[in-house]
């Protein structure tokens, strides 16, 4: 080896090794946050993330344990650093007045980023009062905003995250490419408003692993445009279940392929496997999901197709969804469903639901009781166990 090269090779190797070894910290609470969940903590964590964010080493941003209270923080990319950790061993806790977040959309929000971690924290936004607001009837709730909401970015993990009350979904994902979710722990009451638990749309090689989710809506929702989806080892209840919808509230509309849901429970929920469509003409569509290996236990509906979605009946007016759904597999489906019809696919008349698989499903009414089927408009094929008795 000459001994150019050899010195070239030294200085990347030491390059390498100083870099790694001299990742830097910015720890919020030696820029001013203070940990005792009142005194507004938005500028010290937005110090944090212009020195993580702006630094040509990777980079921590650090919070302590304790409560901090900040209002909307939006961490903007594109980042100098290509390797940005978020470490967070306390708790973000929203204004309590919810008008201050409520028109804004987003509490966290990522945007543009490419390679952030982000461990740990519990994100309380205290939505109970915006809740309350629009259960009364009130005019002037705001919609409210999500706690987390990532977009536009690739690369991301979010691992060991709870968020407790969001005032609308807790985590939304739109826009990326490759982001995982893992281990997640999403809390809210049964009867609160629109809280969603995972929202994706719009992004392609999603992952929501080993997560529980107990919610007011749907625990994990699925827009248009998304693909590459996987989800393993969800545990929704209360809650709506696994929606992959509404689709179809567009005319145009990207359409959503490729999801796996497997190894999920379902307690006491809405539903559960659930593809939804508004009763409107659309070019969207749904191919290729493959639900396995699900557990139901008292749900509404276990297993079901809407694509009658129209709520208070207006503005769907032909009554016919455009979205296409096909090659659509349930595998190892059973538990006890706490209505009579177990399994529903009630699917468009213009468009059918085309290549239906179902293998080994055995779901229960009360007490054994045999539960039934229903469809309308729908095609497919079982083998295995077949409990309800199928409707193809
Ligand atoms: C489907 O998505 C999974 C990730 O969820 C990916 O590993 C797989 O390659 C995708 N399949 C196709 C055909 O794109
Ligand atoms: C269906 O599930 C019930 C309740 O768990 C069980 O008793 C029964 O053996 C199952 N049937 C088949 C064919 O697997």
């Amino acid at each position: 080896m000459s001994n150019h090269i050899f010195l070239t090779l030294t200085t990347i190797i030491a390059t390498v090794l100083f870099t790694r070894t001299t990742a830097v910290t910015y720890n919020v609470k030696n820029l001013g946050a203070k940990p005792n969940g009142r005194t507004d903590a938005t500028k010290a964590f937005m110090a944090a993330w212009s020195s993580a964010c702006g630094s040509t080493k990777a980079a921590t941003m650090y919070v302590p344990k304790g409560r901090y209270m900040v209002g909307g923080l939006k961490f903007n990319g594109p980042c100098r650093s290509g390797a940005i950790t978020v470490r967070i061993d306390g708790t973000l806790v929203a204004p309590s007045n919810y008008f201050v977040l409520g028109n804004a959309k987003y509490w966290l929000l990522f945007h543009g980023v490419q390679g952030v971690t982000i461990v740990g924290g519990t994100l309380d936004a205290q939505g109970a009062g915006l809740w309350a607001c629009k259960s009364s009837g009130k005019r002037n709730c705001p919609d409210g905003a999500t706690s987390l909401a990532i977009s536009n970015s690739n690369n991301v993990i979010v691992y060991g995250l709870s968020s407790v009350n969001s005032q609308m979904f807790h985590i939304a994902v739109n826009g990326c490419r490759n982001v995982r979710v893992v281990g997640a722990n999403v809390v809210a009451p049964w009867n609160s408003p629109n809280t969603d638990g995972i929202h994706v749309q719009l992004s392609t090689g999603v992952t929501i692993m080993n997560s529980k989710i107990s919610t007011g809506d749907d625990c994990v929702s699925i827009g248009p445009g998304a693909t590459n989806l996987w989800i393993e080892g969800v545990a929704c209840g209360p809650g709506h279940g696994i929606s992959i919808g509404s689709l179809g509230k567009d005319l145009n509309e990207q359409g959503v392929s490729n999801v796996t849901v497997k190894r999920v429970t379902f307690k006491g929920t809405d539903n559960g496997l659930r593809i939804k469509a508004w009763a409107r003409p659309s070019n969207g569509f749904v191919n290729g999901v493959l639900f396995q290996n699900a557990v139901m236990t008292n749900v509404e509906n276990p297993i079901v197709i809407d694509q009658h979605y129209c709520p208070g009946g207006k503005n769907c007016p032909r009554q016919v969804s455009g979205v296409k759904i096909s090659n659509v597999k349930y595998q190892d489906v059973h538990g006890t469903s706490a209505t009579k019809v177990a399994v529903k696919f009630d699917c468009s008349k213009k468009y059918p639901c085309r290549g239906i698989t179902m293998r080994d499903v055995n779901l229960s009414f009360k007490n054994q009781l045999p539960a039934s089927a229903y469809c309308v408009n729908a095609a497919g094929t079982t083998s295995g166990v077949m409990k309800p008795t199928s409707c193809f």
